[in-house]
């Protein structure tokens, strides 16, 4: 990664070559001339023209993007901005187009340059005297090369920014994680430059999804999870919006390590969950709760001035998505919190609802998670990381209930066809309360969903005898019955 500092004047001409000194680009051309909002299904890679549209950017946007110019003097040079694309808890992200391109070796653009060989392997081919002139198909203009520019807020502490760009940096040439190709600051405003990747929103796509495509999404994001684990960096916000996924290509990348780490890096004692079993139960058994058992299975409460210093563990990561361990303060926590989260995108994919949790706190967010496991898991759970977990809510039982019977109800089927239940058994590994038993990324890779996929798919609430059906019939139909749904 090269480091281009932020300057008043000419910081952009430390890696312009002379030609590029013709590349004057007038501010205003990003107002209209491209669609920027390629989020619904049938987005193609980069520079595909025939899908960019007219578009009129919203005032705000406008003014915004003239702040990041005034700030960046340069970057109209090398940057035509184009519209505002995401605005997350830590950054605005902007689409422009990388008008310099081609001034650099792009190894980072895998797509794009797989796409330049079957292009020159078509006019190999196909030589120019042999093809039909179409106006505009050849010579002229180049293809246009787009990024998204990450602007940082300048509330992040430095420390989690210069965190962020280390571990891209770290995780460069990792199949299917967003690459960064470069990264500039001027005072405290750093911005980072990625490729910009076409991806549907998951809100559009969730509801339309066969199992099929559930097994390209999933594939996609565990194998950009494998590269992520085997660097031994935990991601810590897998959720749908920091997976862009194309449903054209069938492939996703992984983007927004603003809450990674590298694991082990967190200085705090060992959690009880990272001894051996045999150490733990004696820890368990010696500790004051097991000495002096609550009358009549529930404790009188907890000490209103509890003495005992407070347990800190990080809990960074968004509502929903959150593992277990992570809930139970364990300080140890592993890759293994980003598989859970896996397992709740394919529960939500599965169970047709999103968000599937819709937790106000972390307490809310056990309270889901005892719905489903019951009492005598959770505590069996929480245990584990030397944590003792009661409720005495009567709606949540002690048994709790299968994965199965909750993809059905969740989802308003009666049975779950043959690629479901093997989807929601993959769902089961993932979703495992104790994370030393959950599938790792490369185990749920291996998995029969993966390896041994049954293909019989039938659009959600169709027939599990009836085989695929006409995927635009499908598509509507779907949407229909989700909608039906969706709004139970
Ligand atoms: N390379 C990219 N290509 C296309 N869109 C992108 C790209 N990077 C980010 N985006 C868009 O910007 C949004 C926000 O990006 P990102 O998650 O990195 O920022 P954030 O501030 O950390 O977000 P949040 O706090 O919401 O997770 C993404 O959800 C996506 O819609
Ligand atoms: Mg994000």
């Amino acid at each position: 990664m090269s480091t281009l500092r932020g300057a008043p004047a000419g910081v952009f001409e430390l890696k312009r070559s002379s030609s590029g000194q013709g590349l004057q680009v007038d501010k205003e051309r990003y107002t209209s001339e491209e669609d920027d909002r390629r989020t619904s299904a049938g987005d193609l890679p980069q520079g595909e023209s025939e899908y960019e549209e007219e578009e009129e950017v919203d005032e705000t946007v406008r003014e915004d993007m003239s702040k990041l110019e005034d700030t960046f003097p340069g970057i109209s040079e090398r940057f035509r901005l184009i519209n505002r694309i995401g605005e997350g808890t830590f950054s605005t992200v902007y689409k422009a187009e990388d008008l310099l391109y081609n001034h650099y070796h792009n190894d980072w653009d895998i797509f794009g340059q797989a796409q330049e060989r079957e292009q020159e392997q078509e006019e190999w081919d196909n030589p120019p005297s042999k093809r039909r002139r179409v106006d505009g198909a050849s010579g002229g203009r180049k293809k246009a090369r787009f990024v998204a520019l990450k602007k940082i807020y300048v509330t992040s502490s430095p420390i989690r920014i210069q965190n962020e760009l280390e571990l891209l940096h770290d995780l460069r040439g990792c199949k299917s994680v967003c690459p960064l190709i470069t990264a500039f600051r001027y005072q405290d405003q750093v911005v980072a430059v990625l490729p910009y990747f076409p991806h549907t929103d998951f809100r559009i796509q969730y509801r339309t999804f066969m199992v099929a495509d559930m097994r390209h999404y999933l594939r996609s994001l565990i194998t950009a999870l494998k590269s992520v684990h085997e660097h031994e960096i935990l991601h810590r916000d897998i959720k749908p919006t920091n997976f862009l996924y194309n449903p054209d290509l069938k492939e996703g990348v992984l983007v927004d390590f603003g809450l990674a780490e590298r694991q082990g890096s967190e200085y705090s004692s060992p959690c009880l969950c990272s001894h051996q079993n045999y150490v733990r139960r004696s820890r368990i058994l010696s500790s004051y709760f097991s000495k002096n058992p609550p009358a009549n299975g529930l404790s009188g409460g907890y000490p209103k001035a509890d003495s005992r210093p407070s347990r800190r563990a990080n809990r960074a990561g968004t509502r929903g998505f959150r593992a277990p361990e992570v809930l139970f303060k364990c300080t140890s926590q592993t890759t293994k919190i980003d598989m859970w989260s896996v397992g709740v995108i394919l529960l939500t994919l599965l169970g047709r609802r999103f968000p599937f949790f819709n937790s106000a706190d972390d307490i809310d967010a056990m309270i889901e998670m005892s719905s489903i496991f019951g009492t005598r898991r959770m505590k069996t759970a929480a245990a584990m990381h030397g944590q003792i977990f009661e409720t005495n809510l009567p709606t949540i039982g002690e048994k709790g209930y299968s994965w199965e019977k909750l993809v059905k109800w969740s989802s308003c089927v009666e049975d779950l066809t043959e690629s479901e239940s093997q989807a929601t058994r993959l769902l089961a590994g993932l979703m495992e309360l104790d994370p030393s038993k959950r599938l790792s990324a490369d185990e749920a890779l291996n998995h029969e969903f993966f390896t041994d996929p049954v293909l019989h798919d039938v659009e959600w609430g169709g027939n599990p005898e009836e085989g695929s059906v006409d995927s635009e019939e499908e598509d509507e139909a779907g949407e229909d019955e989700a909608d039906e749904v969706a709004m139970l």
